[in-house]
């Protein structure tokens, strides 16, 4: 890095940190409708960020539903690499609201972390990778590598407007490598980059028992309660080892080499790791993989939501009619999900009691990722981790989902860097989301110094 832009750098970061709370303020929610206000002023922030960064040809384009941003900087010359740069800006629901001890959308700095929702996952993530490429155009006036920004609203819904996008715009994106900040590294001195993700599928599943609520007296032990109906169905997708019971659901997983589990096995993250950050009592799961297989290279069905019949204070002796759940997998290489899907759905009916009625609602699926490794891009982000952070990275697995990633790299044909700044303490997802401050400063150079990287062959 040059000396000007290390100085711009180190001058800048009060101003760096105002404008991400800024950002943060926005409540961009994309799965709740009446925030879909917040999802577009989150965009047209991040348009004039982009602008203000020295890119060039912001465009903020509507969808059917939330719109992504684009942005590039193409003047590095035909013989350089193009790097495509991605994150999203919209956030998940801030509840439970009571659990927060600060407003999730008035960030607060406690010490070095900025606590609030979007802080990590990915307002945080995302804007270092903006404000390396504007510390490099506004001081040495170029940047080493071609460059397009795309960023999306609906991360966190399914990714389905950037997906139509992606697969009719192919030529407009078309890159070397893509460049992601949406997951972990291991601690704030150990960079980690992600060779996978897991996919997903996910339906809702409704009991009908009787035509109303009933008498638990009069109509006890004559009629299927639907809680219980649905507690049964539930029950039986998993054995008492922890496996899925759903007929075929194992059959395309790609298994394990031995190379992998050497690999996964020197990760420096297991039982006692995950065990503090969850604060759960006991680890639970198949027994005979690791933690870091089983997050990383196991596929998941998960219960996500269970509600029917009265759930208020006190106490109302009734028989639900009505019991509904939330069901999701985390998928791996080289399981379908459409074809997981349709085997979950058979399964249920053919599990269906006479005495109820089941019905099962597709949400939403979206493959695994897996990458090679043996990239110029991988090795352009290895050497600028041994750079910054005087190590080698760890490489592993993740168990989250970014749906757009397997689009990408089908599509574009483009290496896929994930290079995480967030800390697995982070709490995404929940109350007191956070971004350890020292990751968003020290992230920049590590971008500045990836993008170096990619321009040496
Ligand atoms: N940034 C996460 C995914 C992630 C988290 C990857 C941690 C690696 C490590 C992303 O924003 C996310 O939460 N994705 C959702 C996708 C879903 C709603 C379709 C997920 O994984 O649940
Ligand atoms: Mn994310
Ligand atoms: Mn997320």
């Amino acid at each position: 890095m040059e000396v000007s832009t290390a100085a711009y750098l180190a001058e800048s970061r009060s101003r760096q940190l105002a404008e991400l709370i800024d950002w943060l303020r926005i409540p961009s929610i994309s799965t709740l409708p009446e925030h879909a206000a917040d999802v577009h002023r989150a965009a047209v922030w991040l348009t004039q960020a982009l602008q203000r960064a020295g890119l060039e040809h912001v465009e903020l384009i509507e969808t059917d539903l939330h719109p992504l941003v684009y942005a590039d900087w193409l003047h590095a010359g035909p013989s350089a690499p193009t790097l495509l740069i991605y994150g999203h800006f919209d956030v998940q629901p801030a509840d439970p609201l009571d659990e927060w001890h600060a407003p999730p959308f008035e960030p607060t700095q406690r010490g070095d972390d900025l606590v609030a929702r979007g802080a990590s996952d990915d307002k945080g993530q995302t804007l270092v990778l903006i404000k390396a490429i504007e510390a490099l155009l506004q001081t040495v006036g170029r940047l080493p590598v071609n460059v397009k920004f795309i960023a999306e609203g609906e991360e966190e819904s399914d990714g389905e407007s950037i997906a139509r996008y992606v697969a009719t715009h192919t030529a407009k994106l078309a890159a070397d490598a893509v460049l992601i900040s949406d997951s972990h590294m291991l601690s704030p001195s150990q960079p980690t980059l992600l060779y996978g993700l897991r996919g997903m599928w996910g339906c809702e599943i409704t009991v009908r028992g009787a035509a109303h609520d009933l008498h638990s007296g009069t109509f006890g032990g004559v009629i299927h309660n639907a809680n219980q109906a649905l507690a049964e169905l539930l029950a039986a997708l998993h054995d008492s080892t922890g496996r899925v019971t759903v007929p075929g659901f194992y059959d395309a997983v790609r298994k394990l080499t031995d190379t992998e589990r050497t690999l996964l096995a020197a990760v420096p993250h297991g039982e006692r790791e995950i065990l503090d950050e969850s604060g759960a009592p006991a680890i639970w799961g198949e027994a005979e993989f690791t933690v870091v297989e089983r997050t990383g290279a196991r596929p998941t069905l998960e219960i996500n939501g269970m509600w029917g019949g009265f759930t208020g204070t006190g106490f109302k002796t009734v028989i639900p009619s009505e019991a509904r759940a939330k069901v999701s997998c985390r998928l791996v290489p080289d399981q379908d999900p459409e074809a997981i899907g349709a085997a979950i759905e058979r399964y249920l009916y053919q599990l269906a009691p006479p005495t109820v009625q089941v019905s099962v609602q597709k949400s939403f699926g979206a493959p695994a990722f897996i990458a090679p490794l043996d990239a110029p891009a991988v090795h352009a982000a290895v050497r600028a981790c041994r750079r910054v952070y005087n190590v080698d990275p760890v490489f592993m697995r993740e168990g989250g989902s970014i749906p757009v990633v397997n689009l990408f790299q089908q599509t574009l044909g483009a290496t896929i860097v994930l290079m995480g700044l967030g800390l697995p303490n982070d709490n995404m997802h929940a109350p007191d989301e956070k971004f350890h401050l020292p990751n968003f400063y020290r992230g920049i150079e590590l971008v500045i110094a990836f993008l170096e990287e990619l321009a040496q062959p």
